[in-house]
C-alpha cells in the first residue's frame, strides 16, 4: 500500500513524534511518500484563480502542486499532519491547502478522492487542536474523503516531548496507536465507502454544474463534470 504523508511544519516535534508513532504498524508494509511545509510548497496562491479557469497547469506553482498532487491520488491512506498557531493549522499547510482549492467539489473534484481513506495528526499546548483539525478536515472533505481518522490533544504542561509527563506520553501513545491499528486493519484493495453527506455535497455540486450547463456559460469545471459524466448518470463512488 501507499501513504502519502503532507507535513504542516518541517520541525520535527511533538506532531512528528506522534507521526512517527502512528506509522509503526505501516513501516513495514507500506511505501510512504512524505512532503514538508513550507519546503515542498514555499509559495503562497495569489489569488490569480488561473487554476479555476485556465487549468491547474497554469498555476506559478504547478510544479510543486502536481507533485504533490500527483502522490496524494496514487496514495491509499493520506496522512495530514499540523500544531495549531493560533487556533488553526499552521499558514504553510493553510497555504497548500488554498493551492489545491480547484480540487474541492463545486469545481473539478477527483474521482481518486472518492474511495480514500485519510488521518489528521494535530495537537496544541491549550486549545486549538479542535480547530486544526477543522481547517484540514474541511478541504479533505471537500476533495471527496469520506473516511478521516483524527487525532487531536492538548499537551497541557509542556510542549517538549521529552519533557512532558510520563503519564502525559503514556496516554497520547496510547491514543496515537489506537488510531494506527484502527486504520492498519483496513483493507485497502477496497475503495473506502462514500457517505451519505459526501453524496448530498455532490448532488448539490452537480445541481448548480447543471444550470451552468443550461446556460450555456459552462467554464472548465462544467465540461469536467459533462467528461466525467457525473451531469448523467455516473458518480466518482461508482466504479466501472
Ligand atoms: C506561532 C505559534 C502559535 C501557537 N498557537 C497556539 C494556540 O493557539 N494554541 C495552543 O494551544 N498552542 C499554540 N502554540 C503551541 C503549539 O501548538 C505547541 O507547542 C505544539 O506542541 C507544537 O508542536 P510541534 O512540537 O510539533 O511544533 C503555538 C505555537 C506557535 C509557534
Amino acid at each position: 500500500m501507499k501513504i502519502t504523508i503532507i507535513n504542516g511544519t518541517e520541525k520535527h516535534g511533538v506532531t512528528y513524534k506522534l507521526k512517527e508513532q502512528f506509522l509503526q504498524p505501516f513501516k513495514s508494509i507500506a511505501e510512504i511518500t512524505e512532503y514538508y511545509l513550507p519546503k515542498d510548497c514555499p509559495s503562497f496562491c495569489v489569488g490569480c484563480t488561473s487554476c479555476f479557469m485556465k487549468g491547474e497547469n497554469t498555476c506559478k506553482d504547478f510544479s510543486y502542486i502536481n507533485a504533490i498532487e500527483k502522490s496524494l491520488l496514487e496514495a491509499d491512506l493520506v496522512v495530514m499532519t499540523s500544531p495549531a498557531y493560533v487556533m488553526h493549522t499552521t499558514g504553510a499547510m493553510k497555504a497548500l491547502l488554498d493551492h489545491f482549492g480547484y480540487r474541492w467539489m463545486p469545481h473539478r473534484p477527483a474521482p481518486e478522492m472518492f474511495g480514500k481513506r485519510a488521518v489528521i495528526i494535530t495537537q496544541c499546548l491549550g486549545a486549538g487542536a479542535k480547530s486544526t483539525a477543522k481547517d484540514i478536515k474541511h478541504s479533505l472533505s471537500w476533495w471527496g474523503i469520506s473516511k478521516i481518522g483524527v487525532f487531536k490533544s492538548a499537551l497541557m504542561n509542556d510542549i517538549i516531548w521529552d519533557k512532558l509527563s510520563e503519564k502525559k506520553r503514556k496516554r497520547l501513545t496510547k491514543n496515537i496507536n489506537k488510531l494506527a491499528r484502527k486504520f492498519a486493519k483496513i483493507n485497502y484493495a477496497k475503495p473506502a465507502r462514500t457517505k451519505l453527506i459526501t453524496k448530498i455535497k455532490f448532488k448539490l455540486c452537480r445541481f448548480i454544474q447543471k444550470k451552468v450547463q443550461k446556460s450555456g456559460m459552462g467554464g472548465l469545471d462544467c465540461k469536467y463534470w459533462q467528461e466525467h459524466g457525473w451531469l448523467d448518470k455516473n458518480r466518482p463512488w461508482k466504479r466501472k
